[in-house]
This record gives C-alpha cells, structure tokens and sequence, in this order.
C-alpha cells in the first residue's frame, strides 16, 4: 500500500475497537494508535501526582509529556515519556479517571494535537471516540462500532480477567454505562459517530465477521 491511510474506528467501551484495530494493523501492516491509552496514561500520571483539579498545574504537566508511536510490523508501542504504557493504566478505575479528564478543552486540544502529528507521515488505524468526528474528518475509512451494554460489559470483564484484574460483572457494567453517559454528553467531542461513519453492531458478530465487514470496505473502496 503506498498512498497513506488513516482509518479510524470509534466506538463506547467493549465496542471491539481495540481488537478489531489491532487486527487491522496487522493485516494492512499500518501503524495502530491507541487514544484511549493517551487518555487513560495522563489521567494515570495526574492521579500518581496527586492533582486536584488546579487548571495551571495540569498545564505546566501537559507541556513536559511526550508521546510517540514506534510501528513495526507485527506491533506499535506508544509510548509516554519514553515509557511504554503498559498494563497498570487498564484497569476500570484508570478508565473512569480517563474519562473525568477526557471532558477537560486543555486536555483535549493537548491529546488532538499529538494524535495529528504522530499521523502526519505515517499510515495507521487509530481508534478511540472522537477519531472520525473531529480528529481526522478527511480519514479515508470511519467505522462506528457500537454493541449492547451487556455484551460489552461481558467482553470486559473477559479481557480484564485474560489481564489478571478479578472484577464482577454488575460491577463493571454500572462503570461502563456511567462511562457512556459521560463520555457522549460531554460538551467537547462527545462519543458519537461521524456523519459519513461505517456503523457497525458487533453484538451478534465474531470479531472475524467484523473484520471481514471492515476489510471489504477497506479493500473494495481504496
Ligand atoms: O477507549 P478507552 O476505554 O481506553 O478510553 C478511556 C477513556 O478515554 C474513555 O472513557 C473516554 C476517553 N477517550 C476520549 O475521550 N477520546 C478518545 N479519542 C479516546 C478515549
């Protein structure tokens, strides 16, 4: 593939975004970003820091962090600092904090930056809940994955227990459905699908009949 792509795939949490954009990046062999990951690391450091809320600090925070995405095949690493971001900033909690701040304009207009830089030469699949609608309106392919509340809360608690994090179920569909409120009633880029989204219900599919959906767009259009 020579001319650059950018696919982006929005959708709530344990839409299968994750999965299926990793899926694609390998089988496109193009670079995959991960925006919740940003969102989720600066909420992890804030919290480490202790932050309170004061607007001037979270600003001075913002100005020293870096972000960059190393792509090859076979993997992308982001990296914050220098340092991977690894499995400490998955669980529920860091995502509620993610959220919290994901409501923030400074954050926000911070994160938007990074995430048009770091495609700026390269080809990539990025993924998140703003990725179509405000990130990169011209993408060359937006999908929307969307599935029940249950069963998004059932494939959480799957992917947090494959981690080691023991949850219970009630539990985490009561964060996921707070999540959702939050995070498409915000003022700034609310969770929601662009105009000219792909919009897919991956309740009742496997992950390879979505990826077999997305790749016929993909390979059929480009
Ligand atoms: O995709 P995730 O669950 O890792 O994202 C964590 C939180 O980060 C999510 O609840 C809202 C926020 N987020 C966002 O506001 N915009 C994005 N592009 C990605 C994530």
């Amino acid at each position: 593939m020579h001319k650059k792509l950018i696919i982006t795939i929005d959708g709530p949490a344990g839409s299968g975004k994750t999965t299926i954009a990793k899926l694609i990046s390998n089988k496109l062999k193009i670079a995959y970003l991960d925006t919740g990951a940003m969102y989720r690391g600066v909420a992890f450091a804030l919290n480490k820091m202790g932050w309170s809320g004061n607007k001037e600090k979270i600003k001075s925070f913002l100005q020293d962090i870096r972000f960059d995405l190393v792509y090859k095949e076979g993997g992308s690493l982001l990296r914050m600092n220098g340092n991977v971001l690894g499995d400490e900033i998955r669980t529920e909690e860091v995502g509620l904090m993610a959220s919290n701040i994901a409501k923030l304009q400074i954050v926000r207009k911070y994160l938007t930056k990074v995430q048009r830089r770091i495609a700026r030469d390269v080809s990539l699949v990025a993924e998140g809940r703003d990725m179509g609608s405000v990130v990169f309106p011209n993408a060359d392919f937006k999908f929307f994955l969307d599935a029940s509340p249950e069963i998004r809360a059932k494939r959480r608690v799957e992917q947090l227990r494959e981690l080691g994090i023991s949850v219970n179920y009630q539990d985490i569909l009561e964060e996921l459905q707070k999540r959702d409120i939050q995070d498409s009633t915000r003022a700034i880029s609310p969770l929601r699908p662009a105009e000219d989204a792909i919009k897919i219900d991956t309740s009742n599919l496997t992950l390879s009949q979505v990826l077999d959906k997305i790749m016929w767009y993909v390979k059929g259009h480009s």
